[in-house]
């Protein structure tokens, strides 16, 4: 019997190890995030051949500010051209773009450019891409409670999830973290709560083909059991075939 591969939904991606691929290279750190940039085109166009609907990627956390000052005007002005550059692109293979995470800090240029981006895509369904950028996941949670409790509502799973900054989308069925490291580092903590983890020491800027694959044939191996046990999730999805 041939085992067919469950492709998953949503996939979210930990973009981690730029600067390790530089530094084995002799190159500055923000050649390692140049190449990431190229990478993540590259991881786009596969998941579109794959059918994964959504893609959420981790580009620049609210950790990340601690860096060393030339590495994070570097990544500004690496966010400013990529966002010339790619959205015409990215718009022709018909993506959906969305910047989540928090716009106070960024540039007016990039702000505009965030805006602008999403409008222009707004109508595309093939994929939606959400790049997550000066996001942290706890500030994401805190900011949804103050907004709820603010409109005087009840919180709830239900008010808080809508008015976090992935609410538009499904919670990822896969999180994948390249780079080696065994850790989430404030990455969707509400959303990845039933999330098959994927860990892979390939770091982003070598992540190919081969690597997604391996990480979706994981996925199609899982038992995604939300509770249950394995005989309650056999029998229903049995039940579902033969309906
Ligand atoms: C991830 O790569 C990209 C960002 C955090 C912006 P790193 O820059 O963290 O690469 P390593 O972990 O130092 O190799
Ligand atoms: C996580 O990577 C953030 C992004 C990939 C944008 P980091 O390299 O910042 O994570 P830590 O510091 O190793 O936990
Ligand atoms: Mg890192």
């Amino acid at each position: 019997m041939t085992q067919t591969t469950v492709i998953p939904g949503h996939i979210a991606i930990v973009m981690d190890g730029n600067g390790r691929w530089a530094k084995k290279r002799f190159l500055p750190r923000l050649a390692g995030h140049k190449q990431g940039v190229e990478s993540l085109r590259r991881c786009v166009r596969l998941c579109i051949e794959r059918g994964v609907r959504v893609l959420t990627v981790f580009a620049f956390s609210s950790e990340n500010w601690n860096r060393p000052e030339d590495e994070v005007s570097g990544l500004m002005s690496l966010l400013a051209g990529a966002l010339a550059r790619e959205v015409p692109g990215l718009h022709a293979e018909g993506v959906q773009l969305h910047f989540v995470g928090d716009r106070m800090g960024l540039s007016d240029k990039v702000q505009d450019g965030f805006l602008q981006a999403q409008a222009h895509t707004s109508g595309n369904e093939r994929l939606v891409l959400n790049v997550c950028f000066n996001y942290g996941g706890r500030a994401d949670i805190v900011q949804a409670a103050a907004r709820v409790a603010g409109q005087g509502q009840a919180i709830t799973e239900h008010s808080l999830n809508a008015a976090m900054g992935m609410a538009h989308v499904p919670d990822p069925d896969l999180l994948i973290r390249t780079g080696g490291e065994f850790r989430i580092s404030n990455f969707l903590l509400w959303q990845a709560a039933y999330s098959e983890l994927y860990f892979s020491p390939v770091l982003w800027p070598d992540f190919d083909a081969a690597t997604l694959d391996a990480a979706i044939g994981d996925f199609s191996r899982r038992e995604r059991r939300f509770g249950q046990t394995s005989e309650q999730v056999i029998r229903s999805s049995a039940q579902k075939v033969t309906v």
